[in-house]
């Protein structure tokens, strides 16, 4: 077990840190994109972790000539699918070739289309809107948790119309959005729950795993992700109908499973993402362990040091995949240091951190949908005019104004490189006021 660090301890520690902030130059600060991601250092673990296994699981799909799942005596999109429902406590699995494939998927089985509402958060990746556009669906955001930067579950009733048919939690970070307040909120008002779980393989709601806490979760394997096989998706749920919808969907031809609502797409994972994602699901616990430790004891570090406030874990989160590491810096607290270049003295200590998402509902490749020619005819131009100003969220644009993260390989270094992040900005903290005038 970690040994708790007392706040005098460790803040002591970090003043007779050496340091060489503002002192040295090195690559990462030079990067053009400083300004908001700070390049990965050394003491980052590199990203995939891989070896001889997945090597030689890739060579026997080469060698077998059975590259996709329709290839006669093809196994490896099955079992992985198998093993993914299995680890995840989900009844059924249907492999796809991204997480985005997965949500189209998930609503082309569910026939979601032109005048259907989906309501989500605005603090995820754009991949989510993504899908409910392509859908030709109209998006709906609903503001973010301060404390926990997931949906939030009073603003997404809000959001709710008579023409909303889903809820799209997104699991942001890793880290399960409230899944009882959401569950809740679907059942009374009749939509659909669908959770967004791109980010959090192995991650926990009250012990289980997400994912099938309302119709289906979908998953990324694409190739920041906990798991992955550079790119690749699944599907989970606990409806053996639902997830024959979703199979024939997925894949053209073949024998039906289900009635067809005369939509589909090929969206097959490959049995050489399937193998390596096979290969690369025996470090995944391993990892997680390590990740979740090292998550705990860096929380427990900077939640002593003033103006930095670790995203919270919702209530019943007990498990969190940690993709990410998110934080508030409060630049009140360091004598007004601008985040920009807060992040640029962490890269001079390598110390990779960005500043995370800008605020998706404002970014002009999503406010076009207000003038999208197809939007305007299916939803009329004042609903498209009037959903501008529906989409705001000011929580989550000062979230977004505010946040700090560290990439999910930052988690699998060593215990010591949590107590030396943690005390570099405990140093730029006590000494901002220098910093803010260099
Ligand atoms: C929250 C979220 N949703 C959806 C996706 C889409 O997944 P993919 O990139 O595999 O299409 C991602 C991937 O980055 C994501 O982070």
């Amino acid at each position: 077990m970690p040994r708790p660090v007392s706040r005098r301890t460790f803040l002591g520690r970090a003043a007779g840190a050496s340091l060489t902030l503002g002192l040295t130059r090195s690559a990462a600060a030079e990067q053009p994109s400083g300004a908001t991601t700070a390049a990965a250092s050394k003491t980052t673990t590199d990203w995939p972790v891989w070896d001889h296994r997945d090597e030689t699981a890739l060579i026997d799909v080469f060698r077998s000539g059975r590259w996709g799942r329709t290839a006669g005596g093809a196994t490896k999109v099955k079992e992985f699918e198998a093993a993914w429902a299995q680890r995840m406590k989900a009844r059924y699995c249907v492999a796809t070739s991204s997480g985005t494939t997965a949500l189209l998927t998930v609503f082309g089985a569910l026939n979601i289309g032109p005048g259907d509402e989906v309501v989500l958060p605005p603090y995820t990746f754009v991949a989510s809107f993504n899908a409910i556009t392509t859908s030709y669906a109209l998006p709906v955001f609903a503001d973010t948790d301060a404390a926990t930067f997931q949906i939030d579950p009073a603003k997404a009733a809000a959001a709710i119309t008579t023409a909303t048919k889903a809820l799209l939690p997104v699991h942001i970070a890793g880290s399960p959005a409230d899944l009882d307040a959401l569950s809740a909120l679907a059942k009374t008002r009749g939509i659909t729950l669908i959770e967004d779980a791109c980010q959090a393989p192995l991650a926990e709601w009250r012990e289980h795993p997400v994912g099938t806490a309302g119709i289906a979760g979908c998953f990324s394997f694409q190739a920041s992700k906990n798991l992955t096989a550079g790119e690749g998706g699944a599907i989970l749920t606990n409806d053996e109908s639902f997830a024959n919808l979703c199979f024939d969907f997925h894949t053209p031809g073949g024998a039906k499973k289900s009635l067809s609502s005369g939509r589909g797409a090929n969206f097959r994972l490959t049995e050489f993402q399937a193998a390596l994602l096979l290969s690369q699901l025996t470090r995944l616990e391993v990892q997680a362990k390590l990740r979740d430790v090292n998550a705990a004891y860096l929380g427990e570090l900077l939640r002593q040091i003033p103006g930095i406030t670790p995203a919270a874990l919702a209530a019943g989160c007990t498990r969190s995949a940690w993709h990410l590491y998110m934080f508030r810096y409060d630049a009140t607290q360091f004598s007004g240091l601008a985040r920009t270049k807060f992040i640029q003295l962490l890269a001079k200590e390598r110390i990779g951190a960005s500043t995370g998402y800008t605020s998706l509902n404002h970014a002009s490749h999503v406010t076009a949908l207000a003038t999208n020619p197809h939007y305007q005819r299916l939803y009329g131009k004042t609903v498209m005019t009037n959903w501008l100003e529906r989409n705001q969220c000011p929580v989550n644009d000062r979230i977004v104004a505010e946040a700090v993260w560290f990439p999910q390989t930052k988690l699998l270094a060593s215990r010591s490189e949590m107590e030396r992040i943690a005390s570099v900005i405990a140093t730029i903290q006590k000494r901002s006021g220098e910093l803010v005038r260099s």
